[in-house]
């Protein structure tokens, strides 16, 4: 098997609005530990999406599966689930795909409550970053958004145990909803405030078909910024780099920093060069698409198929769902779900 990537135009493609693909988003289990109400609510499991393991792809498919993504164009990796650290063996797929030439930064986003016995595993693997998902800090708040499942203590340990294990600042993602855990922003940022970890609000997404989603329940960027920007004065950040899905403002007083994701109001597809796969090999080239493409077949044939078949698809696609939100006075239609994809 050829081990050089080769760069021509056929495996570096553009997508029909001209976005080239960069980053890759790989679901390695479609299980949580959580059931949060926006996902994966409890008894609201739909049966013949839960994939079990048998056809969950295997570590070393995964690995070809990469290859195949970077001689595509691929940099950036990022790991997701469900919920990635029940995933068995873990490090041992990280260990894998940190060596892989031409990927220039893999990491995870995870609920943080496995990481107390996983983080040295996983930075000696050689993860390079972490982003743990946190809704509130209030410990019976966040048991309910957990759907009864989760302990705040055990997550905020979890961050501790990632800075121990030489991690860098995290990133913490909180989605937040109107009249649910908006009163959680400030809270988190007077936590985190100093740290070195940088809170990011996401504004709350139709994804998937649990959740019942209405425009209302999110709150606009803007809005929180204001919040924060009255009680610790903001000053706003050129982008890290281009395509940077958040937004992100400096306190003024040199405590560091925080991002806003405004998927809702302040749509950002024209510089999306995201792809999704699911466990169990399926490409999704839009959060919010209905369906899948099985890179099976490919997968059988090694990475340079792989690499084609992503490229063909790639070439195909128009996605720019968050877009034509905004266009749209009624959303709906049928949306993969979220724990399958992982955000
Ligand atoms: P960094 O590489 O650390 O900058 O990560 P990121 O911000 O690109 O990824 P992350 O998964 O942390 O994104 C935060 C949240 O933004 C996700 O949980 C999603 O809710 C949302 N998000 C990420 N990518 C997309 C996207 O392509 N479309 C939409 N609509 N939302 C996205
Ligand atoms: N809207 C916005 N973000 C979401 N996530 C899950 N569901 C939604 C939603 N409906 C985020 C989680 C986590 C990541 C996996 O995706 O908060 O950070
Ligand atoms: Fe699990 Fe994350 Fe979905 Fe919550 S949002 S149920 S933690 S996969
Ligand atoms: Fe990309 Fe789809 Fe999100 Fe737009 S809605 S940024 S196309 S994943």
């Amino acid at each position: 098997m050829a081990t050089q990537a080769p760069r021509t135009a056929a495996t570096m493609p553009q997508d029909r609005l001209g976005r080239p693909l960069r980053d890759l988003r790989l679901s390695v289990i479609e299980a949580c530990n959580f059931r949060c109400g926006y996902c994966m609510p409890e008894g609201r499991e739909v049966e013949d999406e839960a994939l079990g393991a048998q056809r969950r792809l295997t570590f070393e498919q995964m690995e070809t599966l990469v290859r195949g993504f970077v001689r595509t164009g691929v940099r950036k990796l990022r790991l997701t689930g469900g919920e990635p650290l029940l995933r068995r063996h873990l490090p041992d797929l990280v260990a894998r795909l940190a060596a892989i030439e031409g990927l220039e930064d893999v990491a995870m986003t995870t609920n943080g409550t496995l990481l107390r016995g996983q983080a040295a595993a996983l930075r000696q693997a050689g993860l390079g970053r972490i982003t743990v998902s946190l809704d509130a800090l209030d410990p019976e708040l966040f048991h309910r958004l957990s759907g009864g499942r989760g302990e705040v203590a055990q997550v905020l340990d979890g961050i501790a145990a990632a800075e121990e294990a030489g991690f860098g600042p995290l990133k913490i993602n909180c989605v937040v909803q109107r009249g649910v855990n908006e009163d959680q922003v400030l809270p988190l940022l007077a936590h985190f405030r100093g740290s070195g970890h940088v809170v990011r609000f996401i504004e709350y997404m139709d994804v998937g078909t649990c959740n019942g989603w209405r425009r209302d329940d999110a709150v606009a960027s803007a809005e929180l910024r204001d919040r924060i920007d009255a009680r610790w004065p903001l000053r706003a950040l050129a982008p890290a780099y281009r395509g940077e899905v958040a937004e992100r403002y400096a306190f003024a007083d040199g405590t560091g920093e925080v991002g806003f994701v405004s998927s809702i109001s302040q749509p950002f597809c024209g510089d999306c060069h995201r792809a999704r796969v699911s466990a169990d090999g399926r490409l999704f080239t839009c959060l919010f698409a209905a369906d899948g493409t099985s890179l099976m077949e490919a997968l059988e044939q090694g990475e340079q198929a792989v690499s084609e078949r992503v490229a063909a698809l790639w070439s195909r696609r128009a996605d720019r769902y968050s877009e034509l939100r905004g266009e749209r006075a009624r959303v709906g239609g049928r949306h993969v779900e979220m724990y399958l994809i992982g955000g």
